[in-house]
């Protein structure tokens, strides 16, 4: 299929070029490159040995996205463009509204006029707040704590309302858990611009000597250690859930959500201590109090994805704590070490 993927060069974006690519699917991006380098996708073109598009702007952008529709002629759109960082939504909401709603907005009216029926949307976990119960199932209630997350539900709702509307359509909604890792070659990888807000960059950057210690945030939840448990999901297996529902969505019409999680979660503690048996090298660490908003534990319940989707996630820990490794160690600087 011709797949525009927005967002391409982030991490996510990057990882399921590859995957696209590999499976025979070809591919086009657009990105404005707020929260990435273009040197990415000259890598990503290295590695697949494939020539990939690439359009620089803002998926607000309408003219653009006329063009892109124009000249590329997707056949379905992975949209990953958007801003993801919880604590800057809660001071910035109308930015995130009018990136994350908006560029959301602005890419269904482009595919409706360009006659384009399928998407598949990068939503999140965080949908969800409190849990109610766990392992978290599609049916639980939502009710996210962060202006992020709001905005996630708001594009979830737009995307059914468009459906509604539009009955021959697709939209495949994919909330992820916790992605980590890197991708097998060590060339591609999560590249924070700043300190990192999450939890696997932070380690690694520690691990490659670049700070000094991991600020461990509470170890008095209701977890057996202590420390805060999540689903951590490998960016590979994650880039497989996007083929997978891109092939659902030539099968089938609707507005579905997805949760995409192992089903298995760990501890802070016990991600420290996977990472140092991955790289060989100490992590100091700090117990801290707990950051504002955090819960203590969260777990997919992916069995919707594994029967509707034929998907399953295949990838260990040990396989993301080495992959974050390979890609740190290797890169000490992330893209700028090129
Ligand atoms: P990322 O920041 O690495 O990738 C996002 C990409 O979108 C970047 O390349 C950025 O330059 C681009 N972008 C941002 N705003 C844009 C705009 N207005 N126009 C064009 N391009 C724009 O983030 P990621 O981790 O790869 O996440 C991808 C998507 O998945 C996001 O929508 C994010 O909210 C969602 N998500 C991420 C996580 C996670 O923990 N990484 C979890 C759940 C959901
Ligand atoms: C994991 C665990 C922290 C950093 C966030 C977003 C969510 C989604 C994924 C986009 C928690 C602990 C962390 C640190 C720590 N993103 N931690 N020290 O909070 O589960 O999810 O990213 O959709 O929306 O909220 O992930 O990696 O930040 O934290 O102790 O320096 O690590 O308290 O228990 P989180 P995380």
């Amino acid at each position: 299929m011709r797949v525009l993927v927005t967002g391409g060069a982030g991490y996510i974006g990057s990882h399921t070029l590859l995957e696209l690519m590999a499976q025979g699917h070809e591919v086009c991006v657009l990105d404005n490159y707020c929260n990435a380098r273009p040197v990415v996708l000259d890598r990503v073109r290295n590695l697949s040995n494939r020539p990939v598009t690439a359009y620089t702007g803002d998926v607000r952008q309408a003219t653009l996205l006329d063009q892109v529709m124009a000249e590329f002629a997707p056949e379905a759109v992975i949209h990953f463009a958007g801003l993801k960082a919880v604590g800057e939504s809660m001071r910035d909401p109308l930015g995130y509204y009018d990136v994350n709603l908006g560029g959301t907005l602005a890419l269904l009216h482009a595919m409706d006029r360009a006659g384009v029926r399928r998407i598949i949307f990068s939503s999140s976990a965080t949908v969800y707040g409190d849990p109610e119960y766990l392992p978290y199932d599609e049916a639980h209630p939502t009710a996210p704590t962060s202006v992020y997350g709001r905005t996630k539900l708001a594009a979830e709702t737009l995307l059914r309302d468009w459906h509604a509307a539009h009955p021959e359509t697709c939209a495949v909604i994919l909330r992820y858990f916790n992605p980590v890792g890197a991708h097998p070659s060590a060339q591609i990888g999560e590249d924070p611009s700043d300190t990192p807000n999450n939890l696997m960059p932070f380690i690694a950057q520690v691990a490659v000597g670049k700070r000094g210690a991991l600020q461990i945030f509470g170890d008095d939840y209701d977890t057996p250690d202590g420390t805060g448990q999540r689903d951590y999901i490998h960016v590979v297996d994650l880039a497989r859930a996007h083929v997978a529902a891109l092939r659902y969505s030539a099968e089938h019409t609707g507005a579905r959500a997805f949760n995409i999680g192992t089903g298995e979660s760990y501890s802070v503690k016990q991600m420290v201590a996977a990472f140092q048996t991955a790289s060989g090298q100490d992590i100091p660490c700090q117990i801290t109090a707990r950051r504002t908003g955090d819960i203590a534990a969260m777990q997919a319940n992916a069995s919707r994805a594994n029967q509707e989707l034929g998907w399953k996630a295949t990838h260990s820990l040990a396989d993301m704590t080495q992959s974050t490794w390979a890609w740190q160690s290797q890169n000490p600087d992330g893209y700028e070490s090129d």
